[in-house]
């Protein structure tokens, strides 16, 4: 397994480009299977977990083949399997995302039940009972989920915790439903809306999306589109925090500011210049050392769940005391105990973790448990005294394209040690 070494200390400077984002191109290549036909997506980024969608979309029927450097020729023409196998689920829980789409397009999926995942138990009932309210029969057997759509119409879903993925599959399901489907308590992450966006183009009647009630009258049928991802926001967030850590002066590229309001508040409030134009960020840390801050993960547009590793990776070295409380998943700071290898002094209690703040970080070994928990231990090994080695960085080829090389690109001092140099 890959590693990454990281020579702490260099400030970030420069410009980097941000990819298309990982959250939303998922939803939109199962979208795809709403409807045959040719697809041309644009600004996909090339990550592991797009791979495995693409390898899904192949087990359906579907082929996809880079046609640029992150453009995505999809053709849906041959679609004729309903099933996501075992294998592949197990390996990205995210597949669960063509339930709504088979659903809505072949009238029927079978999908391989998901399993949780390190940072929670991530369970899927309220996509079932959003099905179930749009006259799907469920029936789960041998780890698998039936469903049989014939009889897919239009309903009321009302979801007691906010899903992302629950509101992306009923909103794919509902657009080819006989009537109207009302969505309340919906995600309003901007993944969301980009879905309900590429929707429209293929004739989909959606309004709402973005708010916490989105309607949907269905339609007798879709077209192919062809669409651009939006950029990523979370990666964006990510390199804004490690300028913040490393006391850098960036602009970030190909980003949209407005979907960082809650992440950018506060970077400022932790002492950061930040100046915004419609697609870029100009991030600048003079203060040797951050200012404490408290954060709070909720759903869009709050303070986002996959920063809370960066922010707090960032509160370890501010003057003072903060208080960051996780409220969307259960086992979401496996990157503490990591961090304290390091120095970081973190107390953990139920939900919320007490950061007090120390001088400098020290470079240690530690191992990446989680997507964004490797994103906090790399921002952390960036600013800390010394080397240190990030273990098992497969987790952060899941979510962020050509990250060393970007930060390379910045002045950062990281190198990937190949599994075969582990040897040397
Ligand atoms: C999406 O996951 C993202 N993944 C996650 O990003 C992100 O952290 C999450 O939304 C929250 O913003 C993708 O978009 C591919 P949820 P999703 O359904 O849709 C509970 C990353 O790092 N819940 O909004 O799976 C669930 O357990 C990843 O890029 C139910 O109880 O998240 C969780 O506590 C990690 N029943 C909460 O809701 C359900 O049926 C939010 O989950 C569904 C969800």
């Amino acid at each position: 397994m890959d590693k990454f070494i990281i020579e702490g200390g260099e400030r970030l400077k420069g410009r980097v480009r941000i990819s298309g984002s990982k959250n939303a191109a998922l939803p939109l290549i199962a979208a795809t299977i709403l409807q045959k036909g040719s697809y041309a997506i644009g600004n996909v980024p090339r990550l592991r977990d797009v791979e495995t969608m693409i390898r899904l979309l192949a087990m359906l029927g579907g082929k996809a083949e880079w046609t640029g450097d992150n453009t995505l020729a999809i053709d849906t023409g041959s679609l004729d399997n309903h099933v996501a196998p075992y294998e592949i689920v197990k390996e990205m829980r995210a597949s669960v995302l063509v339930l709504g789409s088979l659903a809505g397009g072949l009238k029927k999926a079978t999908v391989s039940y998901p399993g949780g995942c390190a940072i929670g138990e991530r369970p899927i009932n309220l996509h079932l009972q959003g099905l179930a309210a749009l006259g799907c029969d469920i029936k789960i057997r041998e780890g698998y989920v039936d469903v049989n759509a014939k009889k897919l119409r239009g309903g009321r879903v009302t979801f007691d915790t906010v899903t992302v993925g629950g509101t992306e599959n009923i909103m794919m399901a509902a657009a080819l439903a006989k009537g109207e489907t009302v969505i309340e308590n919906a995600a309003r992450e901007p993944e969301v809306v980009d879905l309900a966006r590429m929707l429209k183009r293929m004739g989909a009647r959606i309004e709402g999306e973005g708010s916490e009630v989105v309607r949907i009258r269905g339609v007798e049928a879709l077209a192919p589109c062809d669409y651009e991802v939006i950029p990523d926001r979370i990666e964006a967030g990510t390199f804004i925090v490690a300028c913040g850590i490393t006391r850098g002066n960036i602009v970030v590229e190909n980003c949209n500011p407005l979907h960082l309001k809650a992440v950018i508040e506060k970077m400022k409030e932790a002492g950061m210049e930040i100046e915004e134009s419609d697609s870029t960020v100009k991030a600048i840390m003079s203060r040797k050392r951050p200012i404490s801050v408290d954060a709070k993960t909720i759903p869009h547009p709050g303070f986002p769940t996959d920063m809370q590793a960066q922010i707090m990776a960032l509160m370890s070295v501010s003057k003072g005391v903060s208080a960051i409380t996780e409220t969307i998943f259960e086992n979401r700071m496996m990157h503490v105990a990591e961090l304290r290898r390091m120095g970081a002094d973190i107390r953990v209690i139920g939900n919320t973790a007490i950061v007090k703040g120390v001088e400098r970080l020290s470079g240690a070994k530690v191992m990446a448990t989680d997507l964004r928990a490797s994103a906090s231990l790399i921002i952390a090994g960036l600013a800390a005294y010394g080397s240190t080695e990030v273990s098992r960085i497969y987790h952060i080829d899941r979510g962020y394209e050509k990250i060393e090389e970007k930060l390379k690109g910045l002045g950062a001092k990281i190198r990937r040690k190949k599994d075969e140099d582990l040897g040397a």
